[in-house]
């Protein structure tokens, strides 16, 4: 079996850890990245955490032709594992065309491709934002998907849409949802990790910052919720462990003899409020970060974590890093930079 794979956003924070897992598995990672939110210099980092070079493009995955024309440049493509997707949900509100036009734009390029070059497998980056506000916070890959409350989201239901039509129409695709849930953490090496594109919309590259100094201080998006403490209550995954996710559905994907698209849920199973994720921080690596409470963050979900059971026994996977490693890692990764 070829074990090429084409990483699009194999330089992004997510993409790159998996290259590294793919590199360690054995896999021949090909990645498609023009850096727009990414830095050439983390290939050299997997080169060094590896001991060898990816292949890659730097083009527009949204650029059909362009596209197409990397995969025609190898015979021997075994999958695709498709991060490469605008992500900022504010950003999404102020500018829904663009959102819309690259993350389903690009989805269609490569599903395109794949039919061109006969190319059946494929790892889809989904979010555990298509479940919305759900009725009970564990949710299962049978809860319902609801109406997306921003055009991110909605970009991650449309896409998970067009891949089943896909397979409805016929094309021979076998295809693994990952629905991500929060992903932090960094490298246990501190040679990869997050670069967040100027202020930071999530929260631990916020508090990693607020701690050394890069911002003045951590509003925590209101303490009115009706959880433990009053915060928001989120799966937190380390990114090491989702990365490692993409390989055992690869495995899976192998395994499979007739068209599938097959939703996941990758979290921990486990939901760790934002007060609990700060004084974790702070014990973990001995420092203080400056935060106060603030208002409510418009389109925040009140408390969502993941039943990650069909992932563990269809996967054959499991997380093996706390949230308290997590943050250990993130803050050794922020120390680098
Ligand atoms: N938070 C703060 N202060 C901050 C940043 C975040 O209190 O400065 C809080 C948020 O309000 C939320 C929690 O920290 O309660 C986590 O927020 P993130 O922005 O880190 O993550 P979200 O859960 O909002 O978003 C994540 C992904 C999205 C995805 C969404 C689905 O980043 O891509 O989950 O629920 F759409």
């Amino acid at each position: 079996m070829s074990k090429k794979i084409i990483v699009t956003g194999g330089a992004g924070y997510i993409g790159s850890h998996t290259v590294v897992e793919l590199m360690h598995a054995g896999y021949e990672p090909v990645i498609i990245d023009d850096f727009r939110n990414s830095k050439p210099w983390i290939i050299d980092r997997i080169g060094e955490l590896t001991g060898k070079y990816p292949l890659g493009h730097s083009i527009d995955c949204a650029d059909e032709k362009e596209v197409l024309s990397v995969f025609r440049n190898y015979t021997d493509i075994f999958g695709v594992i498709h991060f490469a997707a605008y992500k900022a949900v504010g950003e999404s509100v102020q500018k829904p065309t663009m959102y819309y036009q690259n993350n389903i734009g690009s989805l269609c390029a490569i599903l395109n491709a794949m039919k061109e070059t006969k190319i059946s497998n494929l790892v889809f980056s989904s979010s555990c934002t298509v479940y919305g506000e759900p009725s009970t916070p564990a949710v299962t890959e049978n809860t319902p998907i609801q109406k997306a409350n921003s055009p991110y989201g909605d970009t991650k239901i449309i896409c998970e849409r067009i891949i089943e039509n896909v397979k409805i129409s016929g094309q021979p695709i076998q295809a693994a949802l990952l629905r991500y849930f929060n992903p932090i953490g960094a490298h246990p090496s501190g040679k990869l990790g997050e670069l967040p594109n100027g202020i930071p919309n999530n929260l631990v590259p916020y508090i990693t910052q607020t701690a050394a100094g890069i911002r003045e201080q951590l509003v925590v998006n209101g303490n009115d919720y009706t959880t433990s403490d009053g915060t928001n209550i989120r799966d937190y995954i380390h990114v090491v462990d989702l990365a490692k996710a993409h390989v055992k559905a690869l495995e899976w994907l192998q395994n499979q003899n007739k068209p599938v698209c097959e939703p996941f849920n990758l979290g921990t199973g486990k939901g760790t409020s934002v007060l609990e994720i700060i004084h974790s921080f702070e014990e973990v690596n001995q420092v203080k970060v400056n935060y106060k409470i603030g208002p409510r963050r418009e389109g925040d979900v009140e408390q969502i974590f993941a039943n990650p059971t069909k992932a563990e026994k269809m996967l054959n996977w499991k997380c093996d890093y706390s949230v308290a490693d997590a943050l250990k890692h993130s803050w050794n990764w922020e120390k680098t930079l």
